[in-house]
């Protein structure tokens, strides 16, 4: 039988993801990038940030076997053509938003030696990251995320306050 709502796991994850992502764009946006890497602050921005992105990289894959091995709720539709086939796509679409703006950001460090720069103090900044093409990739994929999370949201809200389908209960933690 199909459940009212996601796995526990699943529903937690979400939550812990949700906000991680928003801090870590909010935070890549307006500090990360705006610091220059000549800046003292530089190293302790990009420390943080590293080790946010990794974690949100695990506890992503650790939600999609999750969300790969437990049943889930059968999907609500809105009556919306467009919008019924989209929403899986656009589920599995931030899914592979968060892989490969996780990815991209391994490959800024893996081409910098960042990791033994930022946590063992060995070696120096490069002048800045902006020539190099997982950079390039790391900041379009940025924008797509918060486009991509923006329609979620407003997704969300129309089905349960609009539809009014109680649609949030199906991630929610009450009875
Ligand atoms: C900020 C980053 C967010 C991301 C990356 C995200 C991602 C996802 C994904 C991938 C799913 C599919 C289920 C799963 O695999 O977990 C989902 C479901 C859902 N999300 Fe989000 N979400 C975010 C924020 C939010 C927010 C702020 C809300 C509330 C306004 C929300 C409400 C929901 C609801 C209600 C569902 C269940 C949809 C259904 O039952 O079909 N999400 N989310
Ligand atoms: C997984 C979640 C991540 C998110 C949401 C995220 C978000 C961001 C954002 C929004 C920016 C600024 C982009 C721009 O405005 O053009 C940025 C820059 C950057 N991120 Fe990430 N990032 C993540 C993971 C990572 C990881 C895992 C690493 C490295 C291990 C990393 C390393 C960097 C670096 C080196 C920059 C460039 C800073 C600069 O140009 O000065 N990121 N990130």
């Amino acid at each position: 039988m199909q459940p009212s709502r996601y796995h526990l796991a699943l529903r937690s994850l979400h939550w812990v993801c949700a906000v991680l992502l928003i801090i870590g764009l909010v935070m890549g946006t307006f500090v990360l990038d705006k610091t220059p890497n000549s800046s003292p602050e530089k190293i302790n921005a990009l420390r943080g940030h590293m080790i946010f992105g990794v974690l949100i990289l695990v506890l992503t894959v650790i939600r999609l076997i999750v969300r790969l091995r437990s049943t889930h709720p059968k999907p609500v539709f809105t009556g919306i053509a467009l919008a019924d086939r989209f929403a899986p796509l656009m589920h599995w679409g931030l899914y592979t938003l968060i892989f490969v703006i996780a990815v991209s950001g391994i490959g800024i460090a893996a081409l910098t030696g960042l990791p033994e720069i930022v946590f063992a103090g060995d070696g120096i900044l490069p002048t800045d990251f902006k020539d190099l093409p997982p950079r390039a990739v790391h900041g379009v994929v940025a924008k797509l995320l918060m486009l991509a999370i923006a329609l979620h949201v407003i997704a969300a809200l129309f089905h349960q306050f609009v539809r009014k389908d109680r649609l949030l209960s199906r991630m929610g933690f009450g009875k």
